[in-house]
């Protein structure tokens, strides 16, 4: 099962996407925790990407585009799996597809979270990362069990750089300029599936699982 993951940053992509990747034993790709990998391991990639990160703004096609191509042409990725935070662009979704049709396959489904921007601002400034394993908290919603420390690697946790409330508000922005019109992209391809990520994250996962199957 090949699954897309939309949705304005903070909607909870991440959170639902790594729910899904362990029932259905998928990989979790997700291009945002590559890119904070490489930054976080000081490569040529991470240095040229974090310098996007931190305005808010997209890592241009060219960097983005070759490493998932990458990522989803290893072995782990043959029966699936679930992309978070790409594609973001329009392109993106192109090269993607494309990319499908050649091997004779396709996405199967794209679920767009949806969460007012009202709702986002407050979710980010609570949010804390594992910059080791990628897990993802909430010091109300979803904390850890011992503050500041991953349960899954015992690493510690951060606020991302991104998070910042002015560098929100520029990811929301080109959130709606560029990601957004992939839901028509992908209405077009009666692939997109819409849940409501107001709810609680276990109230989410179980709408997204009816719809999985
Ligand atoms: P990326 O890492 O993908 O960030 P994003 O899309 O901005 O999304 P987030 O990770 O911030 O949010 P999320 O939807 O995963 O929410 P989460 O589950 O953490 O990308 C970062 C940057 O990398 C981009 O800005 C860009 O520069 C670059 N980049 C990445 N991919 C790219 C691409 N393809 N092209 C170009 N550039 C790219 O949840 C958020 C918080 O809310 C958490 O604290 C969580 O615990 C909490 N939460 C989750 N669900 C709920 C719920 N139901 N109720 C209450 N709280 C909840
Ligand atoms: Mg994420």
């Amino acid at each position: 099962m090949k699954i897309i993951m939309l949705g304005a940053p903070g909607a909870g992509k991440g959170t639902q996407a790594k729910m899904i990747a362990e029932k259905y034993s998928i990989p979790h790709v997700s291009t945002g925790d590559i890119f904070r990998a490489n930054i976080k391991n000081g490569t040529e990639l991470g240095k040229q990407a974090k310098e996007y990160m931190d305005a808010g703004k997209l890592v241009p096609d060219e960097l983005t585009v070759k490493i998932l191509l990458d990522r989803v042409a290893q072995d782990d990725c043959k029966n699936g799996y679930v992309l978070d935070g790409f594609p973001r662009t329009i392109p993106q979704a192109e090269v993607l597809e494309n990319a499908l049709n050649e091997l004779g396959d396709k996405i199967d489904f794209a679920v767009n979270v949806d969460v007012p921007d009202e709702n986002i601002v407050r979710r980010m400034s609570g949010r804390r990362a594992c910059l080791k394993c990628g897990a993802t908290y909430h010091i109300e919603h979803i904390p850890p069990k011992q503050e500041g420390i991953c349960d899954t690697c015992g690493s510690e946790l951060v606020l991302r750089d991104d998070d910042k409330p002015e560098t929100v508000q520029n990811r929301l922005k080109v959130y709606h300029e560029q990601t957004q019109p992939l839901i028509d992209f992908y209405t077009e391809r009666k692939v997109l599936k819409t849940v409501d990520g107001t709810k609680d994250m276990k109230e989410v996962f179980a709408d997204i699982i009816a719809i999985l199957g």
